[in-house]
This record gives C-alpha cells, sequence and structure tokens, in this order.
C-alpha cells in the first residue's frame, strides 16, 4: 500500500476527485494548508509598501491505494494539476504499513477503495 501525497491548487481538486471517483477512488482526504516552494515569497506592493508572502494557500491530497493503483492516481492527479505555470504543486509516494476499516475490523487492501463503480455511488 502507498498513500499519494500531492500539494496542489485549490481549482484542481474537483476535477481530480470527479476522476478519481469514476476510476473507483472514492476515498480520499483534503487538508487546506499554507506552504512555499523554491520561489520562497512573492512580493506585491500595498499602499506604498513593499510586501513579501512567504506562505502560499495549497490543499494537500491524501489517497492511499494499493501498490498496482499508484500509477493510475498519480497520472489523474499530475493531468488536473499541471498548468505549467510555477506553484503546480508537488507529490510524493510515500509506504503505507497497514489499513484498517474501523467498523468492521478489516484489514489490509480490501479496505482502501471501491474499484466497482457501482458501489462507489452508495452513499
Ligand atoms: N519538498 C517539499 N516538502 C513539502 N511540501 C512541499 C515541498 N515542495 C513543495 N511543497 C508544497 O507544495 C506547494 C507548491 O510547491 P511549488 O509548486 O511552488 O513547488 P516548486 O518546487 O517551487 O515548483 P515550481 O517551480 O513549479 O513552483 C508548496 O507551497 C508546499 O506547500
Ligand atoms: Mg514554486
Amino acid at each position: 500500500m502507498k498513500m499519494v501525497v500531492a500539494y496542489i491548487r485549490h481549482e484542481a481538486f474537483e476535477p481530480i476527485r470527479s476522476e478519481l471517483l469514476e476510476l473507483g477512488f472514492p476515498s480520499l482526504s483534503i487538508t487546506e494548508v499554507k506552504g512555499s516552494g523554491r520561489q520562497k515569497g512573492i512580493t506585491e506592493r500595498y499602499r506604498g509598501t513593499d510586501l513579501t508572502h512567504y506562505l502560499r494557500p495549497k490543499l494537500k491530497l491524501e489517497c492511499v491505494v494499493a501498490d498496482g493503483d499508484v500509477p493510475t492516481v498519480v497520472d489523474a492527479v499530475l493531468r488536473h494539476a499541471r498548468t505549467g505555470a510555477v506553484g503546480d504543486g508537488k507529490l510524493f509516494v510515500l509506504p503505507v504499513e497497514q489499513a484498517y476499516r474501523i467498523r468492521t475490523g478489516e484489514s489490509g487492501e480490501d479496505t482502501l477503495q471501491a474499484h466497482d463503480a457501482t458501489s462507489a455511488a452508495l452513499p
């Protein structure tokens, strides 16, 4: 199992969510974060003073999937998150030791995602 972690623009989330759901990956988490990339800061002039913002708002997407599903999920995120401009974000793939569905006590890859489009559509 792997966790795909991506720092993306807010606008990229909806198309990513929609495609992942269609592909059978309905389960994910989003956190609003602030971060800095290699440009470090953006300077703007406000009432005659130069102000530098060191942190930019981003969304952090977390999606745990089976090893074999990593290329599919990574491809979907990259395709929708890329505009070609600086600040498009970063994506990391992390190892995951174990997963449990708390309600049932099930563990392992079976707990992760619905690959069947019908079960993905259920509440
Ligand atoms: N190495 C990193 N570790 C943790 N978070 C990161 C890392 N690099 C980028 N981020 C997160 O991703 C966001 C977007 O980064 P950004 O796209 O600016 O990366 P970059 O390396 O500067 O690439 P670019 O030149 O395309 O802007 C950052 O604001 C931060 O939240
Ligand atoms: Mg940057």
